[in-house]
């Protein structure tokens, strides 16, 4: 059966026109208006509303074992949330633990999210040791399990952080591949030692998390990266980036000619660090790494974000419910790290971008979609509306109010960030390649069809 998505206005990063939209299958095989259709097509009125590609967030942690613990989502929870905001492609980590071999971690995210996924999705292949049997291993999964974009961890030295010789290997096998290395930039070293000097000062809470990896540790490491990745030739992603002073050091390399690009969170544009210090241990909800700032960063970070210095945004979820956060409740460096957001990126972004005239309309599309495909190698066939592309699209209902609470979200998760926050619009329609898999923000659809997306190098 065929879908026809009528009478919406299509918005892309670069065009905006009001057309049908008739998908034969799972791709878009006509755009035009007052399409001929057969019989039996399911029709969804876009009248009024929006018609998006489906957004994409190219940082999710699904399935993740990380400070003595698991994330909370499932690949069933997270999609179905995803889905209900409006992502119709993630991109998660597959993260072999240090002495593992890559394909064993391979396996295992295979084993996690084979056949329960409720939208398409790929990883990107974390590098925690480098030799000769992890190159060769490496070389295999880019060629054989199509996937194009590695991961280093710069900071959690002891756990998934990468030393220096490690990193420099994989950005030189990376730059041979063709394929773009994404980092999280934070000096593992220091961070370490000031925790330590604050345990030993007795300075145990939530509070303290963002002044033991402050602004110029995560500018630091970003230097580093880029560094790196320029005396290797190779692309990079920075990861999560949260404050002006390490955007400067990203747009530095930038303008030096090496081809870096930089990723934001919807945390950071909307939260600052006075959430972690909310008192009775409120404040672990709101620990990540790198930690919420100041909240002068924000207006930088909206900016950065407008003008495309900033290419795209995400969430980097990573949920952990507050029995978890309990873990730390004696010291906050044991609190795991994440701040649950998959669901709510784009109806904020919308809300507090594109509502407030912060964001123009084609940057929001290509921050929380295109830019994401352009740069993973999964465009044209995601991240625009097109002839030929698949049928994930969102139709956005931008007269709707409500507001976020834990009591409505999908995330397997006992408490949102955002709780109480106003939202303007939600997801009218959502479709995964041509099915209809949310109807007025909740999930209707079918379950399991999500696919794991191949993709090619591309940064040659
Ligand atoms: O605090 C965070 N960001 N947790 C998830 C792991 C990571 O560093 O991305
Ligand atoms: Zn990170
Ligand atoms: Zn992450």
């Amino acid at each position: 059966m065929g879908l026809l998505i009528k009478g919406g206005e299509i918005v892309t990063a670069d065009a905006r026109y009001v057309a049908d939209i008739y998908a034969e299958g799972e791709t878009i095989t006509a755009i035009g208006h007052d399409l001929e259709v057969p019989p039996g097509t399911e029709v969804v009125d876009a009248t009024g509303k929006y018609v998006f590609p489906g957004f994409i967030d190219p940082h999710t942690h699904i399935y993740l074992p990380f400070m003595g613990t698991y994330a909370k989502d499932t690949y069933d929870t997270a999609t179905t949330a995803a889905l209900c905001g409006g992502t119709t492609t993630l991109i998660d980590f597959c993260i072999p633990e240090v002495n593992e071999d890559p394909w064993s971690a391979v396996d295992t995210w295979t084993s996690k999210s084979e056949g329960q996924a409720n939208m398409d999705y790929t990883w990107h292949m974390a590098v925690t040791r480098y030799d000769d049997k992890v190159g060769e291993a490496l070389r295999e999964i880019v060629r054989d399990r199509g996937i194009s974009s590695f991961k280093v961890f710069l900071a959690y030295k002891g756990a998934l952080g990468i030393d220096d010789a490690s990193l420099f290997s994989t950005l030189s096998l990376a730059k041979e591949l063709g394929v773009i290395t994404t980092a999280h930039c934070e000096n593992a070293d220091v961070v370490l030692e000031l925790q330590k000097a604050f345990v030993d000062a007795g300075k145990l809470g939530p509070e303290f998390h963002e002044p033991s990896r402050p602004a110029w540790v995560e500018a630091e490491g970003t230097s580093h990266f880029a560094f790196m990745l320029r005396a290797t030739g190779a692309s990079g992603y920075v990861v999560h980036l949260s404050n002006e002073d390490a955007l400067r050091r990203a747009t530095e390399a930038k303008l030096q000619g090496v081809d870096i690009y930089v990723e934001t969170l919807i945390q950071y544009l909307l939260l600052d660090n006075t959430y972690a210090e909310l008192p009775d241990f409120e404040g672990a909800k709101y620990v990540m790494s790198p930690p919420l700032r100041e909240k002068r960063n924000q207006n930088v970070l909206w900016a950065a974000l407008q003008a495309g210095v900033i290419n795209t945004l995400a969430t980097d979820h990573a949920p952990f419910d507050t029995v978890q956060k309990q873990m730390g409740k004696d010291n906050f460096c044991l609190i795991p790290n994440g701040i649950p957001s998959l669901e709510d990126r784009v109806r904020m972004a919308w809300t507090h971008g594109v509502a407030t005239g912060r964001l123009d309309i084609h940057r929001f599309v290509d921050s929380c979609s295109t830019a994401a495909a352009k740069i993973f190698g999964l465009f044209p066939r995601k991240g625009t509306i097109a002839l030929g592309s698949d049928a994930d699209l969102v139709v956005y209902d931008p007269d709707w109010e409500g507001a976020i609470s834990v009591e409505t979200h999908h995330m397997n998760m006992d408490y949102n960030p955002f709780e109480g926050w106003p939202v303007k619009g939600r997801c009218a329609a959502v479709t995964v390649r041509g099915q209809v898999q949310v109807v007025d923000g909740e999930f209707t659809g079918q379950k399991g069809i999500g696919r794991f997306i191949k993709r090619e190098p591309q940064h040659f």
